[in-house]
């Protein structure tokens, strides 16, 4: 499968051919596959079932994921946990992951907060071989891509979530980059919204109630 980018933006070097996640995650501490690694704290490896049946794809770790290590410990973490549940997904079931695996930000107030900023394409296509990897180790059957940046990872540069949420698609295309990674079809992916939005949104009552709908297709699959 083509990696990178052509200009220096590659985890392909540092990705072990192995899929024992416990050696891939080791690995992934010492990623230098694009420059996040140097204002991050540590990479957030995905972690969870090793033999999920589904596997969720976020963006990249929050401020709380890069200082603990761990993939949605924080809030959005929380409102995802509650939402599979409610869509009668257990969570320690799950295998929880990122399209990117370090923290992109920007400081505010003189260091003493560091905001979120979206990672860039280049940033997602280096990152995509540890994807690879965790998908070749887990090999699910379902995949839920959770907004605009996992959707895009997954799905191509052309997804867009308000359009394509929702539906099970087969995974992957039989054209696109990830048949490096799995057989055509072998697995299903599905898209709704980063939990992030709800937390955001003025009507955070409406914005659930369509995750909810989303994830219950999810559950639906796996029954
Ligand atoms: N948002 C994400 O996309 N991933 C995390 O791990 C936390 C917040």
């Amino acid at each position: 499968m083509a990696t990178g980018t052509g200009d220096g933006y590659d985890a392909a070097p540092f990705v072990p051919d192995s899929t024992g996640l416990d050696e891939l995650s080791k690995a992934a501490a010492g990623c230098r596959g694009c420059p996040l690694y140097r204002d991050a704290t540590q990479t957030v490896f995905g972690e969870g079932d090793a033999s999920a049946r589904v596997m969720l794809v976020g963006e990249q770790p929050g401020d709380q994921e890069d200082r603990r290590g761990r993939p949605f410990v924080g809030p959005a973490g929380r409102m995802l946990s509650r939402a599979l549940e409610d869509a009668g997904i257990d969570p320690a079931r799950a295998y929880v992951t990122n399209a990117v695996k370090h923290f992109k930000f920007t400081v505010r107030d003189g260091g003493k907060r560091r905001l979120h900023k979206p990672p860039a394409l280049r940033e997602v296509a280096a990152c995509r071989p540890w994807l690879a990897a965790e998908l070749r180790a887990v090999r699910p059957e379902l995949v839920v891509a959770l907004g605009a940046t996992a959707g895009k990872a997954l799905l191509g540069p052309s997804f867009k979530v308000s359009e394509e949420r929702g539906a099970l698609l087969p995974f992957p295309r039989d054209d696109g980059p990830w048949t490096a990674v799995l057989r055509p079809g072998e697995a299903h992916v599905l898209a709704t919204i980063h939990p992030s939005a709800i937390l955001r949104a003025e009507d955070r009552d409406a914005m659930y109630a369509g995750f909810l709908a989303d994830l219950r297709v999810a559950a639906d699959t796996l029954r």
